[in-house]
């Protein structure tokens, strides 16, 4: 922000009056003198987009924004310092966020759907104007995770970065399993709550947990992981069922985001996993959020918050607000000064190891059970504990589920055990195969 700037507010550019439009203008009216004692000037909207300026919203407008008719107006608009990104969608935010940077504008955003697609390009065109791009409500709502990896834990190397990334999903399992709320009700609320994104498949099919992994990646790593390669599984063939085994074993289902340093290779994904109860991962509930970051030199540090909402994410995108009126652009917005992170070395998904839960639906007979286990055994997975239970609501007693989880194994392994049980006669369903933490 130039000095000429310097007693003047801080004025902002807003596209998008949604949840987190709505939580970003109530908390710059209810703490405006908080906001104007940090930073010794007032933040204030003065222009902003929406698709319907005629829509009724909860939230007053903010005092003294005018509407532009398109989103892309405040770009160029003089009386714009930051333009802030809350529309969400890759095509008018990528557009916007482009021109707003090529004129020399700093930009807030939260769109992590953007930048894990095309951070590489914003980020480096962004450096190129010296403006900054800044976006620490892209992951993980209200949580300073972006800032805890970019600054606080900048001398560590990351050995993992592990965590809850998206609300909606959250809410869902936990809703499932405590409130034995089905899972499209539990969807419904989490929608109605404004958690989940425009398009709600990209909550539960596990591409939002897999947009932020990606963030946090070039965050921990200083190196770009492509989207298309990450593995990722969502929770929508996660059965009460499942949920109820995984009681047995003492363990909670989450969706979980994963990256780890193998060897100097990341190993990375997201899916839906078995984790032990006494897990802090394991406690957190409805649309919080969390993150364990395991740090050479600091050990393990736990983030926990509210993971979406328009509050606690307009929260974090304030921040991004008052730091840039504060200090101006940092000189890298990824962490690390190259201007184009190098490609991630990764760690190809047949060789990832963890731990494994399998439920075989199978007829009740001799030689089952064994012959499971040595389809197994035969790749070297490891049988750790075995379960034989009839469903409670069966009809057909005929068949039963058997669960096993075992020891460490192999993905490659996995999937050769998996490809040989389901030409077995005497399986009667696609077998369920989830990691354990
Ligand atoms: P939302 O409630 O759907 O609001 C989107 C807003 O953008 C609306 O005001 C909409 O206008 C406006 N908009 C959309 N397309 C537009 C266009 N082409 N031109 C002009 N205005 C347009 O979305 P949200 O939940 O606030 O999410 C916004 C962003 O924050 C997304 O990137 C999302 O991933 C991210 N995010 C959301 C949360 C959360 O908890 N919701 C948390 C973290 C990050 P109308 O009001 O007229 O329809
Ligand atoms: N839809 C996202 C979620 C919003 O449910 O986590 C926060 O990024």
């Amino acid at each position: 922000m130039s000095a000429a700037l310097a007693a003047q507010p801080v004025r902002l550019g807003l596209a998008g009056f949604g949840t987190v439009g709505q939580g970003l203008a109530s908390i710059l009216a209810d703490s405006a003198e908080w906001i104007e004692r940090r930073l010794g000037r007032p933040v204030a909207v003065t222009a902003m987009a929406v698709r319907d300026p005629s829509k009724v919203r909860p939230t007053p407008l903010p005092a003294g924004a005018r509407f532009v008719a398109d989103p892309l107006e405040l770009a160029a608009a003089e009386d714009v310092d930051i333009v802030v990104e809350l529309m969400g969608g890759l095509t008018t935010a990528y557009d916007l966020i482009r021109l707003a940077l090529a004129s020399g504008k700093h930009v807030v955003t939260a769109n992590k759907h953007l930048l894990a697609e095309k951070g590489e390009e914003l980020f480096a065109l962004a450096a190129q104007k010296g403006v900054g791009l800044y976006y620490e409500a892209s992951v993980c709502g209200g949580i300073p995770v972006v800032q805890t990896l970019k600054e606080s834990l900048a001398g560590n190397r990351i050995m993992a970065v592990t965590g809850i990334l998206n609300g909606t999903s959250n809410f869902i399992l936990s809703r499932m399993t405590c409130k034995g709320l089905s899972y499209g009700d539990a969807l419904k609320k989490a929608q109605k709550k404004g958690f989940a994104e425009a398009d709600p498949t990209l909550d539960v099919e596990g591409f939002d947990a897999a947009h932020k992994l990606v963030v946090l990646i070039r965050l921990a790593y200083g190196q770009d992981y492509p989207l298309s390669a990450l593995p990722v599984t969502g929770i929508t063939h996660v059965t009460p069922l499942d949920i109820a085994f995984a009681h047995e074993f003492g363990c909670e289902v989450k969706l979980i985001g994963q990256a780890k340093d193998i060897d100097g290779k990341i190993m990375a994904g997201v899916h839906p996993m078995l984790l032990s109860k006494s897990y802090l991962l394991a406690q957190v509930h409805g649309a919080f959020n969390a993150v364990r970051i395991v740090g050479d030199a600091v050990g393990a540090v736990m983030l926990y918050g509210q993971g979406a909402g328009g509050r606690p994410t307009g929260s974090a995108v304030l921040a991004d607000i008052m730091a840039l009126a504060r200090d101006g652009a940092a000189p890298n917005n990824t962490g690390f000064p190259e201007k184009v992170l190098p490609p991630a070395q990764t760690l190809p998904p047949e060789e990832e190891t963890s731990r494994r839960y399998f439920r075989f639906t199978v007829e009740d007979k001799p030689g089952v059970l064994a012959a499971l286990a040595k389809a197994l055994g035969d790749v070297g997975i490891s049988i750790y504990q075995a379960v034989q239970k009839v469903a409670p609501d069966t009809q057909d007693e005929s068949v039963v589920p058997i669960v096993f989880m075992t020891h460490h194994a192999r993905q490659r392994d996995v999937d050769a055990a998996l490809e040989k049980i389901k030409a077995f006669p005497f399986v009667k369903a696609e077998p369920v195969h989830l990691r354990v933490l």
